[in-house]
Order: C-alpha cells, then structure tokens, then sequence
C-alpha cells in the first residue's frame, strides 16, 4: 500500500507536531508515530523552557550560560539564533492555546511580564517558563489537538518507520554512482496493527524521531526512545555527531516499581539540596554552583558519592520549603513520590542519575536540512550545535521550537520552488522471510545492550570498558543483521535493530574522544585538551558501491 504526500513526518512530539502544523497551510501531510501519538518524550517534560523574560536578564546572559554548559562544543551563530528567537516562539505556543504559570495571576500573559520563571542547573537567572511540572503534558496536549483538527493532516498512529527511501540523482542521469544516495523520497513504515509494511512517498520527509535514553538501562524517557531517527539517518547516508555526549539526568525517583520517573531540576531550582544517606548536604566539595552546578557535574558528584558510601541512591530534600508551596508548584511530583510511599513535604526523596538526554544526532545546518536532500531533521534527534558537549537544562524544548520554524520555512519554499524528481518506489519485500520463531533473540538482546551500556558506557568510562562494549555491541549487530533479513519485521525487531546501531555509534565516538568533556569523562583522558579535541566527532556510513 502507498500513501503519497507533500510532506512526511516521523514522530508526533513538539518538532514533528510543530512541523506539521506550520507546513500543512501549503501542502498535504502525513504523519506517522510508532504508538499513541501522544507518546514521546515531550509528554513528560516537567521543568519547562528556557528563555529570557525577565528585564533583569539578557540574550547575552542566556547565550553565555549555554556556551559555558556546552563546554567548548557550542556553535556560537545557532546558540545566538536559538536564544534570540526563543520568546517569539513560546508567544506563539500562548496563541496556539498553551498556558504556562504566571506570577499571582491566572490571567494568560502573552507579552511575557508576569510569566513565572523558574531556574535549573547551570543558569545564571531565573527563566525556565513553565506549566507547573508538566510543561511538555500541555504543549504535547495543545498542539495535538491543533493538529487533529487540521483537514490537510493525515495522522497514522501505530506506524513505526522502519527506513528512509533514498536514490540518486547522479544514477538518473547514467552515470556511474560514487558517492552515496542524496535524495530522500519518503519511508517505510510498518503499520503495527496488521503486520503490513506500508510504503510512504513524500517530496520532504522529516525526521522527528526523539532521543536514544532506552539504549541504557535505566533511563527517564519512555519506551518510544530507542534511537530510532539517528539510526535510520546513519544508514541512509546522513552524517551523525557527537553521540559521546550523552547526558545523563542527576534526579530519578530511585524504586523497584518506579520506572522512568524523572524529579525534575526545578526542585533543585526552588531551593531542594542534594543529601547523602545520613542527611549532610555535598554538593558544595564538587563545585560553587552548588546544587545547581551544569548536570554533567552533578550527575558525576552522585556517582562519585555513590561508588565511595556503598550506598544505593542519594536524596533529595526540599521538605523545609512550606507544604502548601511545594503541593502547588509540584502537583505531578508530590502524588507521584507520595504513591512510592514519599512525602516530598515532610521526607528526602532517594534519587539516583539515569540517561536522560542525547546531545549529538543528526548533522543539519540552520534550517534542519540534513546531508540527504528533502530529508530535514528536527528536535532531540538532530545535531544542530546548540548542546555541544553539554546541554543546558530546559534548552531542548526550545531548541525544538525554532528549529520546527526554521525546517518548516525552508521546507515550504522547496516545495514551492524545487523541481522533484519522484522515482519508482518498490514496495516493501518480504519474499523469502517467515514469522521469526526466536522471538528470544530480541529479548535477550535488548536487555543485553541495555546492561552493557549502562555499566561500560555510563557517566564514568575508560578505554577498557569501551572496548568491552564494542565487543559486544559487534557480535549483537551481526546476529540481529543475519536474523533481521530472515524474518518479517516487527516493531520490537526494528527497534532493537536501531537500539544496537546508536549503542555501536555512542561507544566509537566515544572511543574516538581521547579527552573528558563535558558529558563525556574517560578516567584515562580525566582532562580537556582544547589544542586537539575542540571539535565534533563525525561518524558517516562507509559508502556500499
Ligand atoms: P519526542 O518528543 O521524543 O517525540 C518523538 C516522536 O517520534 C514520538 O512520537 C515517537 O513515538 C516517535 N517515533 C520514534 N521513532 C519512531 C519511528 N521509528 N516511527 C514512527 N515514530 C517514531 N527538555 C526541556 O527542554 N525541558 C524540560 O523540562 C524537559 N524535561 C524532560 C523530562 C523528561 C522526563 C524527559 C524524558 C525529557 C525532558 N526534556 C526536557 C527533554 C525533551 O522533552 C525532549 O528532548 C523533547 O521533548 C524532544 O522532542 P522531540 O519532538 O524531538 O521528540
Ligand atoms: C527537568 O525538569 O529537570 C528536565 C529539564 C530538562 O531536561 O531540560
């Protein structure tokens, strides 16, 4: 089966969900997303969106901070840009229907006076705008609903993409291909409810896929993140960078039951201090920022804290802040520890560091085109330059609203100016393949990379415990590579086909940096070298002639 459209999109989180409704005025649209569409990491941002409000801050303060979090590793034009822009694009999430807090009023606050800003790690003022702790619920929410009211939108929910359609014009013209394909047309996707793989042709196709947390085993995001856009652009022939900085969140919910619960910074942010298990604070011996020191600092002090008591999580305390405050400013978060049996009010919460974050991604310029023509990457899977080695706490979302503008402005001027060339797509093809009957092969594997990620690529590594996860991650590839040509596909098989090649790509940039920075500390490399290491680590599909 085939759909045709002006535009695909893959994923339904505010870069896909932003996309769509800024290109669907000027063309048809297909969307597709591999669960409910409200599933993504989106859906559970609590601490809100960085951007300056407050008279008392400035655009050069916001900039300077994210440069300092990104250790070196920043693109100075697109953290400039994305700052500049971030206020006109949360006034635009105001038009579209988006309420955050304001101060002492629940008057909407379009102009930005009374919006009550809150501060995480590694800012330097307040200005975190937010709806209470569930900022990415309501965007998520919002623009949803926008978006199923749009006649020009088609949305097909339980489709999992399960690769990019490519060709090359060089081939078309006759001669002899040399380099890789440069022209996206589209993908597959398998429609999850009748195991059909369905073909998607489209002129612009954008990646929209989120992050990669559930290449670890404990992680803050939900399922849907598995790495699948980064995974699916490197073997289309896109460059990927910086995939080495993975940041990992300082502030779990740390339970047996308890699974993905994030306590957002904002707690820190309202004064919450980080204790040990007999209640003395230690933030302080790591770094003057205290508690609210960049997160690749905090997140290492906690593991350092950790690895000397012996102990099984640090904690959280923010119960000498007024009940009623904490109950208002935290709804989410104070009914949710309370089911753990938690009472952020009156007790320390026990928190523990798990991945959280993907700084490197897809390459793309300004406008989120990526190295494939008409294939654009926005959101947590591109790597614009904004996070280099570190992001700053609250900038994703952000980064997601001016780069959904950016991509959508350029993708509607290609369409209304660019010449396309729609090649003959085959359907998907399944001769040959059966129903697998080692449904176990999946099972285990998934759980297998999880593990070794966790304990060889975590916050601290070293060069043997990279090359013992290379190992592994080599052997893992190659069975599921044999397996995964066999049998039909499944949603969970191409998920763990993704999981296993952004764990291979996250352990060879990391074996590449021979330094520590920022999210990335090698015990054997513990310092910054500037003179040969201030660049990004850039991986490419070697070409298949
Ligand atoms: P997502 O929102 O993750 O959306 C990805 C979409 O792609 C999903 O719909 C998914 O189902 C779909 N998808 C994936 N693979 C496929 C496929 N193969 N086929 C079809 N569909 C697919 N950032 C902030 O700036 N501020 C915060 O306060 C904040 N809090 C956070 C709290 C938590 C618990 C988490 C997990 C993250 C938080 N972040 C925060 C980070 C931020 O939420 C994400 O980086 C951002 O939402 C990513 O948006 P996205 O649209 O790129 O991806
Ligand atoms: C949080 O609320 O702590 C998450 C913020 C972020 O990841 O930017």
């Amino acid at each position: 089966m085939e759909h045709k459209s002006d535009f695909l999109i893959i994923g339904s989180g505010v870069a896909g969900l932003l996309f769509a409704l800024k290109v669907a005025d000027f063309g048809s649209v297909c969307l597709v997303t591999k669960k409910k569409a409200s599933e993504s990491n989106t859906n559970y941002a609590q601490g809100g969106i960085a951007s300056v409000f407050d008279n008392l801050d400035s655009f050069d303060q916001h900039i300077k901070d994210t440069l300092s979090s990104g250790n070196g590793l920043c693109n100075r034009e697109v953290v400039e840009r994305v700052v500049k822009e971030g206020p006109d694009r949360i006034r635009e999430l105001i038009d579209l229907g988006v309420t955050f807090n304001v101060k002492d009023t629940p008057l909407s606050d379009r102009d930005g006076v009374n919006l009550d800003l809150g501060r995480e790690g590694g800012h330097s003022h307040n200005r975190i705008v937010h709806s209470q702790d569930m900022t990415g619920r309501e965007v998520e929410k919002v623009l949803l609903d926008r978006l199923k009211k749009h006649d020009q939108i088609m949305l097909f929910e339980n489709h999992i993409a399960v690769d990019l359609i490519t060709y090359s014009t060089r081939m078309k013209r006759g001669h002899v291909t040399t380099t890789h394909e440069d022209f996206c047309c589209g993908a597959y996707a398998l429609d999850r409810e009748n195991s059909r793989v369905k073909t998607f042709n489209a002129k612009i196709t954008l990646l929209a896929t989120g992050g990669t947390g559930k290449v670890y085993l404990y992680t803050s995001n939900p399922d849907i993140a598995t790495g699948d856009g980064i995974a699916m652009g490197y073997r289309a022939g896109a460059r990927v960078a910086n995939l080495e900085f993975v940041q990992f969140h300082p502030t779990c919910l740390y339970h047996p039951d308890a699974k993905n619960f994030l306590i957002s910074e904002a707690v820190r942010g309202e004064g919450g201090q980080l204790v040990d298990a007999s209640g003395k604070p230690f933030m302080e011996k790591y770094d003057p920022q205290k508690d609210l020191a960049c997160r690749d600092v905090v997140a290492r002090a906690i593991d350092t804290e950790l690895k000397k008591s012996g102990d099984q999580s640090v904690f959280l305390d923010i119960s000498h802040k007024a009940s009623t405050f904490i109950k208002g400013r935290f709804p989410n978060l104070y009914e949710n520890c309370k089911k753990f049996g938690f009472d952020m009010t009156r007790d320390p919460v026990p928190v523990v560091p798990a991945a959280h974050y993907m700084c490197g991604g897809v390459v793309t310029d300004m406008n989120g085109q990526t190295d494939i023509q008409c294939l654009f990457a926005v959101g947590e899977t591109a790597c614009t330059g904004l996070h280099g080695a570190n992001r700053l706490a609250s900038n994703s979302l952000l980064e997601a609203l001016v780069y959904a503008d950016a991509a959508a402005g350029q993708a509607i001027t290609e369409l209304k100016t660019r010449d396309f060339l729609m090649p003959h797509i085959s359907s998907w093809d399944e001769v040959g393949t059966t129903d697998s009957d080692e449904v176990v092969m999946v099972t285990q594997n998934w759980d297998e990379i999880r593990r070794f990620m966790w304990s060889y690529v975590g916050i601290v590594r070293s060069d043997k415990r990279l090359a013992r996860a290379r190992r592994r991650a080599e052997i893992i590839l190659d069975e599921i590579e044999k397996y995964y040509w066999d049998f039909k596909v499944t949603g969970d098989l191409i998920e763990l086909r993704n999981l296993a090649t952004v764990a291979d790509l996250i352990i060879k940039c990391a074996m590449h940096r021979k330094e520590s920075r920022g999210l990335h500390y090698n015990i054997e490399y513990p310092s910054l070298d500037d003179a040969r290491w201030q660049k990004d680590t850039v991986l490419r599909r070697p070409f298949v002639g």
